[in-house]
């Protein structure tokens, strides 16, 4: 079931402050996008939000459950990340059945979920192959394929198709979005890339330079001409490199 997600005022000190105070709500079945210049925080702030890293303030409800800190709740979150990392001596159908074991079904319950979701990430007949012997583009599918096996709340994905030639990004971008509107799943996807936000997601958040802050969040449904959106989100962008690497002062 997809379950809305609430970001309240949520920040991160490591050595320094990485982020600042971020608050955002994403309703059940958005594609959220989340935009920002290197270094500025993402990946920190998908970590929070899924759980992997506890906030030094604020905090992160999934359908109205803190994330972190009770160890209780009942939320799934699916993660991708930039890398697949799928296990090398396992078949792609394994790699996906592994991650449904702690899940308490039996061996042909697991076979028959990771091969319904290798399928729906359009790795049907590739189940027995092993990472090795398919493409790239392959092995973030199967990727996709176990991150949704485990039928998550939330799916986050972090720059998940950086590591792919630009062909098969815009084939990926494509099939992410034909999984979302199959699945109807909440997803927040981090990405730096202006061109693959604009082409994928429902809500666009654009972070500041770090420590991060929202600098902007636009609804992209359409009322937006394409165009002048990208060149807006490329204009603000520069202004937060730039602003990161001390150009300009602060705003
Ligand atoms: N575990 C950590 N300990 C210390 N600093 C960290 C840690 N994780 C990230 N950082 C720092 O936080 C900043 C933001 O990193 P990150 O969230 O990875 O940015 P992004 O994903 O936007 O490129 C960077 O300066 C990084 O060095
Ligand atoms: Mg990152």
């Amino acid at each position: 079931m997809a379950v809305t997600l609430e970001v309240a005022e949520v920040g991160k000190d490591f050595l320094i402050p990485v982020i600042d105070s971020v608050s955002f709500g994403v309703e059940a079945g958005e594609f959220v996008c989340l935009l920002g210049p290197n270094g500025c925080g993402k990946t920190t702030l998908l970590r929070i939000v899924g759980g992997l890293e506890p906030p030094t303030r604020g905090r992160v409800l999934l359908g109205g459950e803190p994330v972190s800190g009770s160890g209780r709740h009942t939320k799934k979150v699916g993660v991708v990340f930039q890398e697949d990392r799928l296990l090398p001596w396992m078949t792609l159908r394994e790699n996906v059945e592994l991650v449904l074991e702690p899940l308490g079904l039996g061996a042909e319950a697991r076979r028959q979920a990771a091969d319904r979701h290798l399928r729906l990430a359009g790795l049907a007949g590739f189940e027995a192959y092993h990472p090795a012997r398919v493409s790239g583009g392959m092995r973030q599918r199967a990727a996709i394929a176990r991150a949704l096996a485990i039928e998550p709340d939330l799916l986050l994905m972090d720059e998940p198709f950086g590591a792919l030639d630009a062909q098969n990004r815009r084939i990926m971008q494509q099939e992410v979005r034909r999984i979302w509107r199959e699945t109807g799943r909440t997803i927040l996807f981090v990405t730096h890339a202006i061109d693959e936000a604009v082409a994928i997601g429902t809500t666009l958040i654009m972070l500041s330079a770090r420590p991060a802050r929202i600098r902007e969040m636009v609804r992209n449904d359409g009322h937006l001409e394409r165009g002048k959106l990208i060149d807006d989100l490329n204009t603000m962008i520069m202004e937060e490199v730039e602003r990161q690497q001390g150009v300009v002062g602060p705003a």
